[in-house]
């Protein structure tokens, strides 16, 4: 059952239980029949994984997604997608809150750089989501590609002033591998081979 009809399932449950619950054991059935049907997706999700880098993240993060057993492999690119894009998402928010701090001079500027960068790299992953959408693998990791630059030029930044690493380094990660995740699944739908 999708989301939906789970909803309205509950709220005609909660207005005619008895009626319902009868009028269901037939359906019951084929519900069986699905629930089944779903380790074999699940598999999708074990074998896609497979194909990608950080494996551990890739599983953990698609089976923590609802209906994700039901996605192909172009849906669970998509799916890793939206994790890194919620990712990028967050990290934006981030830095845009330690602008409203006090700040030395040179953290300000590198970090409204990586403001701007990060502006950038949550634009190159909804278009990389939409690529996938009329299949441009090509594009979709060309895309991808460029938000992974995009994350880069933040910390690079602070390199240049001879800081380490941005104060967003640590969160920076899980986006990377994801981002690593999700083109290992698009080149091998595309049959992009890369050196
Ligand atoms: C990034 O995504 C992962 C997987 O969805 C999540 O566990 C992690 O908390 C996220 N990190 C940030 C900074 O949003």
């Amino acid at each position: 059952m999708n989301p939906i009809s789970s909803f309205f399932f509950v709220l005609l449950l909660t207005l005619w239980p008895y009626q319902i619950l009868a009028t269901t054991t037939a359906t019951t059935a084929t519900t069986t029949t699905k629930a089944t049907a779903a380790p074999k997706s699940s598999d999708l999700i074990a074998k896609t994984c497979g194909l990608t880098m950080y494996q551990d993240l890739c599983k953990a993060s698609l089976y923590s997604i609802p209906n994700s057993n039901q996605a192909d492999s172009r849906g669970l690119a998509g799916f890793t997608l939206k994790l890194a894009l919620r990712n990028a998402t967050k990290i934006s928010k981030v830095i845009t809150k330690l602008l409203h701090k006090r700040l030395d001079p040179v953290t300000k500027k590198c970090l409204i750089d990586c403001s701007e960068n990060y502006i950038g790299a949550i634009h190159q992953i909804k278009n990389s989501i939409a690529a996938l959408d009329y299949k441009g693998y090509y594009d979709a990791n060309t895309w991808v590609s460029a938000a992974m630059t995009f994350a880069t030029s933040c910390e690079d930044g602070f390199g240049e002033q001879g800081v380490p690493e941005s104060p967003v380094k640590a969160k920076l990660t899980t986006f990377f591998q994801l981002c690593e995740n999700a083109l290992a699944i698009i080149n091998n739908l595309g049959g992009i081979v890369t050196s």
